[in-house]
């Protein structure tokens, strides 16, 4: 036997841990550009209703196999199962997964630091000119802000869980809370700034159709860090006595509230800056939203708040969207580094370092699809259009197998490991939730619809994206 597993020191260390992993770059932009597009307050609505009554199960089934096994989503679904090859595939995709979503989230992750980087230098000029995204992308120096975010996520998941991931955790997501309640509170001191938040909360049921409901559904799952393996991952580090239906209602409803909190900071921002926007003016994508749209409204900030104030206020709000992003990278990270350790007694350095080495590779492909080398631009068509590589990884994995990994842990938790044994390992640290109505509906909801749900989520996505 080697070493004993490593594990959170202290309940809200996972609880801070976890939610540092959802909390993202989809809650801090692409929650409130999807909900001020498809409805405002009705997309809000079923929104929360999705993350409560579909993903706060799955995400329960996530830690519970984690914490069960004490192995990464590998090693959980092999030793589940009884090594049963099928269940293999599941498990392979637990790690694959989240591999091929760090590299394209650890692109978006080195923009985001070279924004912070220009915003602290005082360059709000050139990141709001429309040609600088573009120069941006392609620009040599993207190679050494790839070198500093790979070293920061090194350097924390190098200290291990509860010397790196937790204490990671228990210094930027505090700093988050503190930087996005002051920025709400300044933006809410601008000019129309409530026109923006009436836009953003008014509902309008009429925008509701079937593409918006799945597209909210596709979101929380996303927004919840779900079919990552990265629950199972985390979930392996707690305490047997942790009250994990608990701990996860908790990180369910913070992921939730910084979402609708950080709406609150972007549309006041939007009206402020234009009081006239409408559904049109406003960007498609997270990736415009922050690169190209909103530094226009922090060069514009100058004329009312000063040169400084306009830097100070830019710098705040790249380095909370970037806290955001590494808690993220550093959860989705650990996942094939845990898999490397269980599965082949790698030390952490060692998996660190080829996985690294790997990662950077992976991204620096990844970053060409822009336009350095068409090679990666056109690298395949389908669906009537050619795709970058950066396009695949994004159809395959985020859109494609989320929804299947999901489903997948869902049958897998009620038909292979057995109601029984998922019960009897939440009520070990949970004595409330034997018995309650709420274990019901978590057994029941695993076991019915929610697997249904999303296979019908899976066959549209497969559907729409690759015929
Ligand atoms: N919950 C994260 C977010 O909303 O951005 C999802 C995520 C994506 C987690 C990528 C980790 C990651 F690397």
């Amino acid at each position: 036997m080697g070493a004993p597993r490593e594990q959170f020191g202290s309940r809200l260390g996972f609880i801070l841990a976890a939610a540092g992993s959802a909390v993202g770059i989809g809650n801090m932009v692409g929650f409130p550009v999807a909900a001020t597009k498809n409805g405002g307050g009705a997309f809000l609505l079923i929104y929360a209703l999705f993350v409560f009554l579909i993903c706060l199960p799955v995400m329960i089934a996530e830690m519970s196999v984690g914490r069960h096994s004490r192995k990464d989503p590998l090693g959980a679904y092999n030793q589940l199962s009884g090594g049963e090859t099928h269940w293999k595939v599941a498990g392979w995709l637990s790690i694959i997964t989240p591999f091929m979503i760090a590299v394209f989230y650890l692109v978006i992750t080195v923009w985001l630091f070279g924004y912070l980087f220009q915003s602290v230098i005082g360059n709000l000029s050139v990141l709001a000119d429309p040609a600088t995204f573009g120069d941006f992308i392609n620009a040599p120096s993207l190679f050494l802000y790839m070198v500093a975010v790979v070293a920061i996520v090194y350097l924390i998941l190098q200290g291990g869980v509860k010397e790196g991931i937790e204490k990671g955790a228990k210094l930027m997501m505090p700093a988050l809370f503190v930087m996005l309640i002051a920025l709400v509170i300044f933006v809410l001191t601008l000019d129309n700034a409530m026109a923006g938040v009436e836009y953003y909360l008014v509902p309008d049921f009429s925008k509701i159709d079937a593409s918006v409901v799945s597209a909210a559904l596709s979101q929380a799952f996303f927004s919840l860090s779900l079919g990552m393996g990265i629950m199972i991952t985390y979930g392996s580090y707690i305490d047997n006595m942790a009250d994990v239906p608990n701990s996860a209602k908790l990180v369910a409803l913070t992921d939730t509230a910084v979402a609708f909190i950080a709406g609150l900071l972007i549309l006041p921002a939007i009206f402020s800056f234009n009081p006239a926007t409408n559904a049109a003016d406003l960007s498609d994508s997270s990736v415009g939203m922050i690169f190209s749209f909103l530094p226009k409204i922090f060069l514009a900030l100058q004329v009312t708040i000063g040169y400084l104030g306009a830097s100070i206020v830019a710098s705040l709000f790249f380095l909370l969207v970037f806290f955001a992003a590494i808690t993220s990278l550093v959860s989705i990270f650990e996942v094939p580094v845990a898999a490397l350790m269980d599965e082949k007694q790698y030390s952490r350095k060692k998996a660190l370092g080829v996985l690294g080495l790997l990662l950077v590779v992976m991204s620096v492909l990844a970053s060409m699809s822009f336009g350095i080398a068409s090679f990666f631009t056109e690298f395949v068509s389908y669906a009537g259009q050619t795709k970058s590589l950066f396009d695949i990884i994004v159809d395959v994995f985020y859109d494609t197998i989320l929804p299947l990994n999901g489903l997948l842990i869902c049958i897998f938790v009620i038909y292979r490991w057995k109601k029984a044994n998922f019960n009897a390992e939440l009520d070990k640290g949970a004595p409330h939730y034997k018995g309650s109505w709420f274990e019901r509906y978590v057994d029941f909801s695993v076991g019915t619809f929610i697997p249904v749900i999303l296979l019908l989520i899976f066959i549209n996505t497969v559907a729409l994206k690759f015929f």
